[in-house]
């Protein structure tokens, strides 16, 4: 076909699913044709795969177009524009007007259209939420040899005040296991050793089996392990709610399934966790810790905070701060609240910037003392890390341990995709280093 040479360009700005949708994109246009470039001057398509979950993700999108119609004024080149992503889904008709020299607006549920709507000039917009299609339209391969992300489920039908995600994935939606083992089995024949099963509520997964039952999270990573060349299972996000003992249990059993759980609790608070609509108390997520702790003594826990909530108090705040304490998080990420356009929390009062920064600093520091202390335990300790990918320098190579620290080492040899114990001699803030 006509499309030999012509390339294809594309950013993404949101979390890891945003990044497997990024690929999947590129996959379709590959089939057709296209070479994926860096340089967006040469391209013939150029994508922005785009976020809304806070302001700032979604503002930056309208500053690069107009960064990138600049490049298109003073080159030869007339590439078009798409915008996908979660911002194309909730603003597709304003991205239009603010955004004319767009060419064409695709949601996340319905991105396998792309490459027909540019052959076929059909839809401008397109904002359907066609997940079960859209999985039976893709195209999956794989250029990484280590590690891979799989979306097994998709959507959340939570509907926490803060959150955009219910109204641009849609609701919860799960793939079939088969669905699931023949895209794992396909990155398999290309050296794929771990899978990162995602979903915006990935333990809220029900997918049917071979024998068209209703299956669990539980079973779907059980089924996974069996495919002999993975050898590590993660997953994420997960919701409290969903943390059934099934998968509890598994964290004990199933050895191919990492030490290291994202379980987002966002505030401290019962009062906050109330008006953020999370549908579980503090105690609920201590008593999930004591189970898992039972079921696997070792798992790290890491989890996501919003300060500066509408209404939340120095209390609130300090509640939130004791959770972080007891618990110890090896790791976790935080956030200022950002009010957004459709959701109940949007017209709530807001707290002052200035207490937000403050109480956001406050936060950071102790979540950076306990990674830090938790890292610093590995000191003259073995761990088992599988190497992922080339460091800076020569003979360097960066992995990952069980429990999700990044590691560094040297190796004359080639260590990508093998799993080897590293003796730690060196811990920062964020990664360990060893040797083998
Ligand atoms: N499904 C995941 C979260 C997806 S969004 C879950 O249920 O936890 C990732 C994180 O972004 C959230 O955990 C939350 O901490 C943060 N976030 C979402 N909406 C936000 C908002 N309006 N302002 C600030 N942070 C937000
Ligand atoms: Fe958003 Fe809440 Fe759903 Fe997570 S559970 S995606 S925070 S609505
Ligand atoms: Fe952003 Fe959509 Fe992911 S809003 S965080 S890209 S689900």
């Amino acid at each position: 076909m006509s499309n030999i040479n012509k390339k294809i360009f594309i950013k993404s700005y949101g979390c890891q699913m945003n990044m497997y949708d990024s690929s999947r994109i590129k996959n379709l246009f590959e089939d057709k044709g296209y070479l994926e470039t860096k340089d967006i001057k040469k391209a013939d398509v150029v994508v922005l795969n785009t976020c809304h979950i806070r302001e700032k993700a979604s503002e930056k999108v309208y500053s690069d177009i107009g960064r990138i119609n600049k490049i298109k004024k003073n080159t030869e080149n007339k590439y078009k524009l798409i915008i996908s992503g979660c911002v194309a889904q909730a603003e597709g008709e304003e991205i239009k007007s603010r955004a004319p020299s767009v060419d064409y607006i695709v949601g996340p549920q319905s991105y396998h259209k792309l490459p027909s709507m540019i052959e076929e000039y059909n839809d401008f917009i397109n904002d359907e939420f066609l997940q079960s299609e859209k999985f039976t339209k893709l195209i999956f391969k794989t250029s990484n040899k280590v590690s891979e992300f799989v979306t097994v489920q998709e959507g959340c039908d939570k509907f926490c005040s803060f959150c955009v995600v219910p109204y641009t994935r849609g609701s919860e939606f799960s793939r079939s296991v088969k669905e699931v083992e023949d895209e794992i089995k396909k990155y398999t024949r290309n050296g794929i050793k771990e899978v990162i099963l995602l979903g915006q509520n990935v333990n809220a997964y029900h997918g049917q089996n071979s024998k068209g039952k209703q299956v669990d999270l539980a079973y779907l990573i059980n089924s996974i392990s069996e495919i002999n060349n993975i050898k590590r299972i993660r997953y994420m996000t997960s919701h409290p709610n969903d943390m059934t003992d099934s998968l509890i249990n598994i964290h004990g059993s199933n050895t191919k399934l990492m030490p290291f759980l994202h379980l987002p609790i966002q505030s401290g608070s019962d009062n906050i966790l109330k008006k953020m609509n999370r549908k579980h108390s503090v105690k609920k997520y201590y008593e999930i810790v004591n189970k898992l702790k039972l079921s696997r003594p070792d798992i790290a826990l890491s989890s996501d905070f919003i300060v500066g909530f509408p209404g939340e108090t120095n209390d609130d705040f300090d509640q939130t701060m004791k959770l972080i304490e007891n618990i110890k998080f090896t790791i976790a990420y935080s956030f200022i609240y950002s009010p957004r356009p459709g959701t109940p929390a949007f017209n709530k009062n807001n707290i002052d910037l200035a207490v937000k920064k403050a109480r956001l600093s406050a936060l950071q520091s102790l979540l950076k003392e306990q990674q830090s202390f938790f890292n610093q335990s590995f000191l003259k300790k073995k761990i088992e890390v599988l190497f992922e990918r080339k460091g800076r320098h020569q003979n360097q190579f960066i992995g990952r341990s069980i429990y999700n620290q990044s590691v560094f080492t040297n190796s004359k040899s080639n260590l990508l995709g093998k799993i080897k114990k590293i003796n730690i001699s060196r811990s920062t803030n964020f990664a360990l280093e060893g040797q083998l």
